[in-house]
């Protein structure tokens, strides 16, 4: 915890509710220093902009050393810091370019800022997130160099727009074109989820709370893993993660899925396979985590991933509902219908084919030793 500001925070009885509130919000952390800021706009004098190009900027720190000379303009004028996690933030602090002349109606960049609007999203879009600050009402002689807006919001994102559309008629000194080169943008807030107050050191009031006004500390979203309007239910019945939005896969035992990631903590279900059970086991194996081979099946896409029977029959010298038995010794071919003929030795019947490895017993011939020899060639 840090405070930038330099005042110092006198939590004093005597002091109003107002000073109280103006001075502690100077200690909340600037969470845009360091942080990867993006800009871009739909007309632009430099190859920086308009390219998707990433500049390293602290959000704190000042543009182009110092001078924040304008680069860039534009009808769209869209900057972003990228705060890399979503943070609880409280405000935030746009120091405009003023191209080292005074600020004011007499310094002609200040219209350029005219309708500018400040957003908090979760995503690059700020349409999809949270609108903090709309322009309406600013002129060049009132909008000031430096504007705080207090958006107590969580959020990845911070945003700045403005726009000159074509078609659509502005007030009076507001700029032809908009920029996106601001002096300096300081958000501030507290780097770590699950606090709130000013020093963001008071842990969300209930437990299981991820994401808690950073004032009042009521519980906005929960942990992942819980859900209630004060996070005080764990997932339940096969469902986990973020409000348990997600469906567990085929546990073993449905309870034993993580609440925080849907892992079987148990392993999976006959017919499942990975850390989620949501995959279906290969074919030829089967059951618990697919742990099991499939026998000989005629068709080795019908063996049943969750008890292994081979739904049309054995491959030729196997039975049993899973083929994994040989045919008994005097039988073969496809579930072992077959009987063999008069082999010398019953069990060296092939399984497969029914023929009779040592040959025949006396009176018989063929490989399958089942057609009598003709009398008058009988062999003894
Ligand atoms: C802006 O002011 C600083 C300090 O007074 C000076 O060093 C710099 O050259 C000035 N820049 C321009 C563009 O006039
Ligand atoms: C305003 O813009 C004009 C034209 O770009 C420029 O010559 C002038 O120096 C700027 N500043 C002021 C204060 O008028
Ligand atoms: C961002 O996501 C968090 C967590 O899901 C949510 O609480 C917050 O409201 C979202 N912020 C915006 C601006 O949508
Ligand atoms: C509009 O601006 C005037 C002058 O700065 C200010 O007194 C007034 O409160 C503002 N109104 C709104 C709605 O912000
Ligand atoms: C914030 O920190 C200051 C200095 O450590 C302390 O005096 C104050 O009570 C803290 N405020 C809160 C709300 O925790
Ligand atoms: C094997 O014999 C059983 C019972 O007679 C019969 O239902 C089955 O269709 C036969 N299988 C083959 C492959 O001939
Ligand atoms: C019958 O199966 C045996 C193996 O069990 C094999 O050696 C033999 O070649 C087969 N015979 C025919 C005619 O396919």
């Amino acid at each position: 915890m840090m405070s930038l500001s330099g005042h110092s925070v006198y939590p004093h009885d005597v002091l109003t509710v107002l000073f109280c509130l103006l001075t502690l919000s100077q200690a909340y952390v600037n969470v845009a220093l360091n942080k990867l800021a993006y800009r871009s706009s739909s007309y632009s004098t430099t190859d920086t902009s308009g390219t998707g190009n990433a500049l390293r900027m602290s959000g704190g720190d000042v543009l182009n050393g110092g001078q924040c000379a304008v680069s860039e303009s534009g009808e769209t004028a869209y900057w972003r810091v990228n705060l890399i996690t979503i943070h609880s933030i409280h405000h935030i602090t746009i120091h405009f370019r003023a191209d080292n002349v005074t600020w004011g109606p007499s310094n002609n960049v200040t219209g350029l800022f005219l309708g500018f609007s400040v957003y908090i999203s979760n995503t690059t879009d700020r349409l999809q997130g949270t609108l903090c600050y709309k322009d309406d009402n600013f002129t060049i002689d009132t909008i000031p160099a430096v504007f705080t807006t207090t958006c107590p919001v969580h959020g990845q994102y911070v945003i700045y727009y403005n726009e000159r559309l074509p078609g659509v008629s502005y007030p009076g000194g507001y700029s032809v074109y908009v920029t996106n080169v601001l002096c300096e943008v300081e958000v501030y807030g507290c780097t770590a989820t699950g606090y709130f107050g000013s020093n963001c050191s008071v842990p969300c009031s209930d437990v299981n709370c991820q994401y808690c006004h950073i004032e009042t500390g009521t519980c906005q979203g929960c942990k992942t893993g819980y859900k209630g309007h004060r996070c005080e239910m764990a997932c339940e019945g096969g469902t986990y993660g973020a409000g348990c939005k997600e469906t567990c896969g085929h546990c073993r035992d449905v309870n034993q899925c993580s609440i925080n990631n849907g892992i079987c903590l148990t392993g999976c279900n006959a017919g499942f396979k990975g850390d989620l059970c949501k995959t279906v086991c290969d074919r030829g194996s089967y059951g618990y985590d697919c742990n099991e081979i499939c026998g000989h099946c005629r068709d080795v896409n019908q063996c049943s991933i969750i008890t292994g029977t081979c739904f049309t029959g054995c491959d030729t010298g196997y039975q049993g509902d899973l083929c994994k038995e040989s045919c008994d010794s005097g039988s073969y071919g496809y579930d072992c219908n077959e009987t063999c003929g008069q082999c010398r030795d019953v069990n060296k019947c092939s399984i497969i084919n029914g023929t009779c490895l040592t040959g025949c017993d006396a009176d018989y011939q063929g490989n399958l030793c089942k057609t009598l020899c003709p009398s008058e060639t009988k062999k003894e």
